[in-house]
């Protein structure tokens, strides 16, 4: 039976929403609905919030919150697409926000195939009706793909992501994640320091078979469409691969002047798109209470009024 969920880093998330009362939000990452029920409390009567997750679980918890609270509602579906899908019918939002990764409902039940501490089918997909499985990947792939993936999406040095790679292929078929992680186990060992080495390599395979890293670089464009001038853009990140994403994103868009100081104005078309907003860790309390939140950081950016089309892409000048 799984944990319940405990939203990281809630007050900052909400605090960097910049909530008055009367906006419409998009929580994209709905989960357990923690940060959503933080978001309707500082939300007035006139309000809306809108969740989104891939996941069929977090929808059925969505539906009771639907129930109780008029001013949410729900979209199942991956956030990319969802936020494109809005785009195109032409909203406009006031904030977005989304905590990445799982939720401990996700992790701590065996069935779905994350925790390489509990046995379970090696599945791994957040929505277990679309794609392949972490089985299907590690049981097809040839090794160099999978070394490349452990060193992509795990930061798993190279030399280890390879044993691990050809330790995999060498026992393969695999059919669970206490066979993944003894796999991983027998080819590198258990170092004391840096804890234990399953952790990267499940969380590599868990990137790449949701497409994380494709599905947020997609989400982050969609969201600058939609919020409106002023609008609030929050990113809760966990891991190195998505927080270097929304750390680009924005800085990308901060429209820094590129002109030789020499010249009296600018010539070189910076605009910004958004203005870097606050970047926070979990307190020293939260990391003690809630672990999980350990390698947490809340990056966010405020939407500035300069329209889209308007703007050079990053590195050109109009
Ligand atoms: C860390 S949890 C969110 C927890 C939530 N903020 C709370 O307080 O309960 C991340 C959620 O995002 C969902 N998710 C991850 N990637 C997604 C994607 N590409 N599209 C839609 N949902 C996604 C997961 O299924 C998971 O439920």
């Amino acid at each position: 039976m799984a944990a319940e969920h405990y939203p990281v880093m809630l007050d900052e998330a909400v605090a960097a929403l910049a909530l008055g009362g009367a906006e419409r939000v998009v929580d994209a990452t709905f989960g357990g609905g923690g940060h959503a029920r933080g978001i309707l409390r500082r939300l007035g009567s006139r309000g809306a919030l809108l969740g989104v997750d891939r996941d069929p679980e977090a929808a059925a918890r969505a539906a009771a919150l639907a129930e109780e609270d008029r001013r949410f509602t729900f979209r199942p579906g991956a956030y990319d697409e969802v936020l494109e899908g809005l785009v195109v019918e032409g909203e406009k939002v006031d904030a977005v926000l989304f905590d990445l990764g799982l939720s401990s409902y996700q992790v701590d039940e065996a069935g779905r195939g994350f925790s390489y501490v509990r046995e379970g089918p090696l599945d791994m997909r957040m929505d277990p009706e679309r794609g392949a499985s972490a089985a299907d990947f590690l049981n097809g792939a040839e090794a160099q793909e999978i070394a490349n993936v452990l060193v992509r999406y795990g930061d798993v040095p190279r030399v280890e992501a390879r044993r691990v790679a050809r330790e995999i292929v060498r026992r393969r078929p695999l059919g669970t994640t206490v066979e993944l992680s003894e796999t991983v186990r027998a080819a590198v060992g258990w170092k004391e320091r840096g804890g234990n080495p399953s952790k990267r390599v499940f969380q590599a395979v868990r990137v790449y078979v949701n497409d994380e890293l494709g599905g947020l670089e997609r989400a982050l464009g969609a969201a600058e469409k939609l919020l409106v001038p002023g609008g609030r853009l929050v990113a809760i990140t966990f891991h190195s691969g998505e927080d270097r994403m929304v750390k680009r994103f924005i800085s990308e868009r901060e429209g820094r002047c590129v002109c030789p100081p020499e010249l009296p104005v600018c010539s070189c078309g910076a605009r910004p798109i958004f203005r870097r907003g606050v970047i926070r860790k979990p307190s020293a309390r939260e990391n003690e209470e809630n672990p999980r939140s350990g390698s947490a950081r809340l990056r966010s950016a405020v939407r500035t009024a300069e329209p889209l089309g308007a703007v050079a892409p990053p590195g050109e000048t109009l």
